[in-house]
């Protein structure tokens, strides 16, 4: 039975994730999540569900870690923050933790078994070919809203690829998202397409993660999910967009408002 391990399952793409998969009686599911009860409250069908396992955890535990994903064919890797707080290091945190939980499994555990692939949630913005259809004036904005997320994943995106001659990697890169219905998804490593569902980006992770180990083209590239149908627009995005701005532009402001409670 193919195995996976979903790592950030409350999340908008964990939970997208976890929903397809929920549906598909083939599988067996490994949520890793900082609360337990968080998941259950959002997913009702995980009680007494024999083919989902519940990991909680934190990052700095990583013989949990390890137990969660040594058994799967491949890792969804959805711990995130959609706030463009300066200096934000999740990526990069879950990035260690990952390659040294799979560190532990062949080190500590001494498992011989093939390594679980990474499916590693990402952003079609930080990739030149991806974004390449992309209005210069466009791309400028959305980098100057997101610039402490995108300076993060590009410094996950880098330690992992220091690891890549004994592990597997695929950066997923998505462009703008929303929460919609499934249309129908394509992965590719020619363009990004915004908007695209939660649903449809988690059906092409699943997709990523359930290629044959043999087939090795979308390792270590950025690829993209597109819808094939048509998805509505996220009207909070210009909101979201302006506020990240601010934090880019003045920093200090970010944490003048979180010490206020208002971020
Ligand atoms: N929004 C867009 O249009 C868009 C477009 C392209 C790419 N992306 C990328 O998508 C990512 C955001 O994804 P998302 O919307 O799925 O994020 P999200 O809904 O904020 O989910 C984040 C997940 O990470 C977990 N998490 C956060 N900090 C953690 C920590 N320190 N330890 C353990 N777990 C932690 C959260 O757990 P809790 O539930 O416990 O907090 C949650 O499960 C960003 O990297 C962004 O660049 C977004």
């Amino acid at each position: 039975m193919p195995t996976f391990a979903i790592l950030g399952a409350t999340g908008n793409t964990g939970q997208a994730i976890l929903t397809l998969l929920l549906k598909d009686s083939s599988v067996k599911v490994r949520c890793f999540v900082r609360s337990a009860k968080k998941l259950h409250g959002q997913s009702s069908e995980l009680r007494d569900n024999k083919r989902v396992r519940i990991f909680e955890s934190s990052l700095n535990d990583i013989p949990v870690l390890a137990e969660c994903i040594a058994p799967c064919d491949a890792v969804f890797s959805c711990i995130a923050t959609e706030e463009n707080t300066p200096g934000c290091s999740i990526a990069l945190e879950t990035g260690h933790a990952v390659v040294a939980a799979l560190s532990h499994i062949r080190c500590v555990q001494k498992s011989s078994a093939a390594l679980p692939r990474i499916i590693v949630l990402s952003s079609g913005t930080i990739n030149d070919r991806l974004c390449r259809e992309t209005p210069t004036w466009a791309r400028y904005l959305v980098w100057t809203g997101f610039s402490h997320i995108y300076a993060d994943l590009q410094r996950a995106q880098a330690y992992y690829a220091l690891h890549r001659s004994w592990m597997t990697a695929i950066f997923v890169q998505p462009g703008g998202l929303v929460h919609d219905k499934q249309s129908g998804h394509a992965v590719t490593t020619e363009r990004d397409e915004t908007f695209l569902s939660y649903l449809d980006l988690a059906a092409g992770m699943i997709e990523c993660g359930s290629k044959d180990r043999a087939d090795t083209e979308w390792d270590w590239v950025g690829v993209s999910v597109v819808p094939t149908g048509k998805t509505r627009i996220n009207f909070k995005a210009p909101l979201a967009i302006l506020r990240g701005c601010v934090w880019t532009i003045l920093p200090p402001l970010y944490w003048v408002f979180h010490s206020a409670g208002l971020v």
